[in-house]
């Protein structure tokens, strides 16, 4: 217990069923050594700020040995530190030191593919068809006279086909294996034993080193239906054409949950057990399933950051994660943000509908961001959140309410979507840039080298420095916010109350109201002492585009 903050129980095994766990995408959070790739040293002297900041958890994103190809999801050793990042013992000080501080660590799994570096990879290439080094993996022959084409036509996230040939040792075309994303990501075989088995081991040596939990990248992946005659698969990514019967070939099959009881058990072999979120990309009816305590025990869902800005959306939207949570007994995770998509300080201010693939490749011109807009409706989005049952996981830089860096020059650009896809479209960079962290110092603090992704020098009006301590300052409204909700954090339940106007307004059952203004013009507040307000200075009333909590 010491060293803990109050309101967190170490021993909990609960403890992340309301935790409020801030996302680090390590090579862009601070940067120790200036080769321009934050790291774990980076991590660590950031401690004292996400403990101010008032965080339960950190996940961090991978920070595994990778190539790159996809932001660190291409992992070539499961059970290691990029070399540029750190090493084991920096991992293990970086642990010490979070649990020191009280704060618990998730760390990134991604089990539906490996990278192309990956030993297992590179002995399935040079192994001969039908090797079991092969059988870790999806090999298949391809079709036509001398095997010239892809064995279907699936296609992948990050490139026109899912298949991608293989070169023999004599330079003659080979078999052609499977990939849902970039080529450099192939994806294993979850019917081999060893694939499984080594994702156990994988389980075991980070919960030994006393990570508490793991996020799973793609985790409605992983089994696939590879009969033939294939199944047609016309679309990817798109989360409305799952079947909800478990019968698509490719994700969300009925088989994953088998692969998810195994895991519980090792969860359960720890004190407390280790915890898990499901990354399933799946209607919310079949991710209840991904979340039941005896599998991973919690679900991301990505519905409020697609929710637009409407009181009477939010209230639906809210209604449906808390039910489908309640379903497996979990409890629900909300999110605005993440290293996948436009910053919401920057959705909020583009007019409803605009199409965000085609903004970013403007540049971010057309259509032009309402600023001021963006920043006071995600404060007030932000604060609706946080006064929700449940989990909120909130990613770096939106404590500062950072924009999306839409104009990055294609040059600077790293993602495989942008890469793959011959431009046509942008990618996820934006949201990557490095954390501004000084507004006096060379890359605004984050290295002293070149930073990896180009940082814009407007962020430095955004740097902790320029708002640290400043009153009414965003950093300081998630500080406020998140101190509150920890003195005031209650059950899991949550009592709606009408409002004429357009309002989304809820308490939980200790008196703690939360009061959001989706309109433009103050609403008269009910009454009740006020806690604390997304806008500083107002008269009494709720401004529009503002939250307010309050002890009614
Ligand atoms: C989801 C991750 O969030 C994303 O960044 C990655 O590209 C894909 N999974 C593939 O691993």
């Amino acid at each position: 217990m010491s060293g803990s903050l109050p309101g967190v129980i170490v021993d909990d095994p609960h403890w992340w069923r309301q935790a409020v766990v801030y996302q680090v995408y390590p090579r862009s959070f601070s940067d120790s050594d200036g080769d321009g790739l934050g790291d774990v040293q980076g991590i660590i002297s950031r401690i004292p700020y996400l403990r101010e900041l008032g965080v339960d958890a950190v996940w961090l994103c991978p920070f595994y040995p990778s190539a790159l190809a996809d932001g660190g999801y291409d992992v070539d050793d499961y059970r290691n530190v990029d070399p540029r990042l750190g090493s084991l013992d920096d991992f293990d000080e970086m642990v010490g030191a979070l649990h020191e501080a009280g704060l618990k660590i998730f760390v990134d799994l991604v089990p539906n593919h490996s990278s192309d570096r990956h030993e297992w990879f590179r002995a399935a290439l040079a192994a001969d068809p039908g090797s079991s080094e092969r059988d870790r993996y999806i090999f298949r022959d391809g079709l036509g006279d001398s095997g010239e084409l892809p064995p279907n036509d699936w296609p992948s996230h990050f490139a026109p086909s899912a298949w991608t040939r293989t070169t023999k040792a004599d330079g003659s075309p080979g078999q052609w294996y499977l990939h849902l994303f970039a080529p450099e990501q192939p994806d294993f075989n979850w019917d081999n034993d060893e694939v499984n088995n080594d994702f156990l081991f994988t389980l075991r040596f980070w919960s030994d080193r006393g990570v508490d939990g793991f996020r799973v990248d793609v985790a409605h992946g992983l089994k696939k239906d590879l009969s033939e005659p294939y199944k047609p698969v016309p679309s990817i990514g798109v989360m409305e054409d799952l079947p909800t019967d478990g019968s698509h070939p490719l994700f969300d099959r009925d088989e994953v949950h088998e692969v998810y009881r195994a895991w519980r058990s090792v969860f359960n072999e720890y004190s407390p057990p280790r915890v898990a979120v499901a990354e399933a990309g799946v209607l919310a009816e079949r991710r209840a399933q991904y979340a039941t305590a005896d599998e991973l025990g919690q679900a991301f869902n990505f519905d409020l950051l697609q929710t637009r800005w409407d009181a009477q959306a939010f209230r639906e939207t809210i209604t449906r994660c808390l039910d489908v949570a309640e379903g497996s007994s979990s409890s629900s995770t909300w999110t605005l943000s993440n290293h996948d998509v436009v910053r919401h300080a920057s959705r909020y201010g583009l007019p409803d509908g605009t199409d965000l693939e085609a903004w970013l490749l403007s540049g971010g011109t057309h259509p032009a961001v309402d600023i001021e807009q963006g920043a006071r409706r995600a404060r007030a989005a932000a604060m609706l959140l946080l006064a929700l049952p449940g989990s909120v996981y909130l990613y770096q830089g939106e404590e500062l309410g950072l924009l999306e860096v839409a104009d990055l020059p294609a040059e600077a650009l790293q993602d495989p979507i942008w890469l793959r896809d011959n431009g046509a479209r942008k990618g996820r960079d934006g949201c990557r840039i490095p954390l501004p962290w000084n507004s006096e110092l060379p890359s605004l603090g984050f290295t002293i080298g070149t930073p990896h992704l180009p940082i814009p020098a407007w962020f430095s009006n955004y740097a902790v420095d320029a708002q640290d301590g400043v009153e009414g300052s965003t950093l300081e409204l998630y500080r406020a916010a998140l101190r509150t909700r920890r003195q005031l954090q209650s059950t899991e339940t949550l009592t709606w109350h009408e409002h004429p106007d357009d309002v989304v307004w809820f308490s939980r059952d200790n008196g703690w109201n939360s009061f959001t203004n989706f309109g433009t013009e103050p609403v008269v507040r009910p009454a009740g002492a006020e806690l604390l307000c997304s806008v500083p200075l107002h008269t009494g009333d709720v401004p529009g585009e503002s939250t307010v909590w309050f002890r009614g």
